[in-house]
C-alpha cells in the first residue's frame, strides 16, 4: 500500500485542494486498522466539513468505507432485492409494515436497521420489544432466510462497513456529523454493503429530522443518489415531511400495534400513505410490477388477503420470537399507568413538533439518553391531536403510558409547548415533499 503523509492530506483538504482515490482509501484503511490516529483523522473529517468533497473523492471514499469489511453476497438468493432507508424521524416506524408487505408481492428485503440515534427512535429497539425477538442474523442464516421467506429484519453486523463505526463514533464525538458528503457516504456505504438491486430512500425533512430545511434534504438525497448510481445500484428518494410525529404512536410496543393495523389496513392515513408509495417504488425497482397502478393494487392485495401480516407472522417465529403477537397484540408489553395532557386553549392545532415529542420519548425511557441506557418497551406516547385538528380547551393533546414518575414527569415538561394552537387552521403541508431519481 502506498503510504502518504496524513498532515499533507489535510492540509490540501483544508486548502480546497481534492484527493485521489488511493489517498482516500489509504486514510479509510488507516483509520479502520488502527494506523492512523483519532486526532488526525478529526482534523481531516473537520477538513471535509469545512470544504466538502467532489463526485469522485466521494465516489472512492464511499467505495473505501464499503470494502472496509464483509460485504454481503446474496447472489445465491433468487429474486430481486431491495431495501429501503430513513434518514430518521419520530414515530417512525415505517420499516415495519412497508418490509413484510413489499416481501409478500415477490422482492427480497435484506433489512438492516439502526437503532434510536438523538430524539429519533430505531427499528431494531422497536423490532426487539416483540417478546424473544432478536435482531442478530448469524451471517450463515441471512441467505437463507431471505430465500425462504424474502424478508430479514437485522441489525447490521460487526463485519459489515466497520470503517463507518469507527468513524461516526469519532464524529458524534468531535462535531463532524453535520456534512453531507460524510452523511451520504455513511448511509449508503452501509446500504451498498447489502448486495442491493434497489434502494429506496425516505429522506425526512422538518423539525424532527436531522434535515431541517427542503433544500439540505434535497442535496443529502442528490448525493445519496448519485453515489448509488456511480455503484451501479439504482436509487429512488421521497422527501417526506416529519415536522410532526408520523401516526399516532410513538415508543416502540406501542409502534409495533400501529405498524400491525397498517398490515390489517386500519392504520393511521399518512403511516399507510407513507407504506404504499415507498412499497410503490420498491416494486417498480424491483421489477415485480408492470407500472404504479399495478404496484397499488398488488400491495392492497397483500394487505386484503393477509400475505403481509403472514410474512411478518413467520420472520418473528424464525428470528427467536412470539408470531401470536400479530393476532393479539396485547401480548406485548404494556404500562399500565397513564397520564393525559390536556389543551390549554381551544382553536387548530398548527405545529406538533416532532422534535420535542422525540426527546419527550427519550426522557420517558423509550430511547437512550447514553449509548449503555436500557430502553423500556412499554412506554410511549399516543398523539390524540395533529396539525389541523380542531380542539376545545380539555380535549387530550396526548397520552403518555409510563412506569416511572420522575421519568414521566420529565416527559412532561418536554411535551409542555409541543403543540401550538391559534384561531386559525393552517396552511395544508403536504406528507410527500419531492422526489430525486
Ligand atoms: N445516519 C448514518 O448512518 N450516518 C450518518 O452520518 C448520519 C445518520
Amino acid at each position: 500500500m502506498n503510504d502518504f503523509s496524513m498532515p499533507e492530506l489535510i492540509g490540501r483538504k483544508r486548502d480546497g485542494g481534492t484527493l485521489t482515490p488511493a489517498e482516500l482509501r489509504w486514510i479509510v484503511e488507516g483509520y479502520t486498522t488502527d494506523t492512523i490516529p483519532d486526532y488526525q483523522m478529526a482534523a481531516f473529517l473537520m477538513a471535509v466539513v469545512c470544504r466538502g468533497m467532489d463526485d469522485d473523492e466521494l465516489a472512492a471514499w464511499t467505495e473505501a468505507m464499503l470494502h472496509s469489511g464483509t460485504v454481503l453476497d446474496l447472489r445465491a438468493v433468487a429474486g430481486p432485492k431491495v431495501d429501503k432507508h430513513s434518514t430518521g424521524g419520530v414515530g417512525d416506524k415505517i420499516s415495519i409494515p412497508l418490509a413484510p408487505l413489499v416481501a409478500a408481492c415477490g422482492v427480497r428485503v435484506p433489512m438492516m436497521s439502526g437503532r434510536g440515534l438523538g430524539h429519533t427512535g430505531g427499528t431494531l429497539d422497536k423490532l426487539e420489544s416483540i417478546p424473544g425477538f432478536s435482531t442478530e442474523v448469524a451471517p450463515e442464516d441471512f441467505a437463507d432466510q431471505l430465500a425462504d421467506l424474502g424478508l430479514v429484519l437485522a441489525g447490521q453486523s460487526e463485519e459489515l462497513v466497520p470503517a463507518d463505526r469507527k468513524i461516526y463514533a469519532l464524529r458524534d464525538a468531535t462535531g463532524t456529523v453535520p456534512s453531507i458528503p460524510l452523511i451520504a457516504s455513511s448511509i449508503m456505504s452501509k446500504k451498498l454493503a447489502e448486495d442491493l438491486d434497489g434502494l429506496v430512500l425516505d429522506v425526512k425533512v422538518g423539525s424532527g429530522a436531522f434535515m431541517k430545511d427542503l433544500e439540505d434534504a434535497r442535496r443529502l438525497a442528490e448525493t445519496m443518489a448519485g453515489i448509488g448510481r456511480r455503484h451501479g445500484t439504482e436509487v429512488v428518494a421521497l422527501l417526506t415531511d416529519m415536522d410532526q410525529p408520523l401516526g399516532r404512536e410513538v415508543g416502540n410496543a406501542n409502534e409495533i400495534r400501529e405498524s400491525l393495523d397498517v398490515l390489517r389496513g386500519v392504520g393511521p392515513p399518512d403511516v399507510t400513505a407513507l407504506v404504499l408509495r415507498l412499497a410503490e417504488e420498491m416494486l417498480l425497482l424491483g421489477g415485480v410490477a408492470a407500472d404504479r397502478d399495478a404496484a397499488r393494487k398488488r400491495l392492497e392485495l397483500a394487505i386484503e388477503d393477509g400475505t403481509g401480516l403472514e410474512v411478518l407472522r413467520r420472520v418473528i417465529a424464525r428470528q427467536g420470537g412470539n408470531p401470536d403477537v400479530v393476532d393479539d397484540p396485547a401480548l406485548l408489553p404494556t404500562a399500565d399507568r397513564f397520564h393525559v395532557v390536556r389543551a390549554e386553549e381551544s382553536g387548530y392545532v398548527t405545529a406538533c413538533d416532532a422534535e420535542r415529542v422525540g426527546w419527550a420519548a427519550v426522557r420517558l425511557g423509550a430511547g437512550r439518553a447514553r449509548k449503555e441506557d436500557e430502553i423500556d418497551p412499554a412506554v410511549g406516547i399516543t398523539i390524540e391531536a395533529k396539525r389541523g385538528d380542531r380542539i376545545a380547551a380539555g380535549d387530550p393533546l396526548a397520552v403518555v403510558a409510563w412506569n416511572d414518575p420522575t421519568r414521566r414527569d420529565a416527559c412532561l415538561e418536554m411535551l409542555a409547548g409541543a403543540w401550538r394552537i391559534s384561531a386559525t387552521p393552517p396552511e395544508p403541508r403536504p406528507l410527500f415533499l419531492g422526489e430525486v431519481r
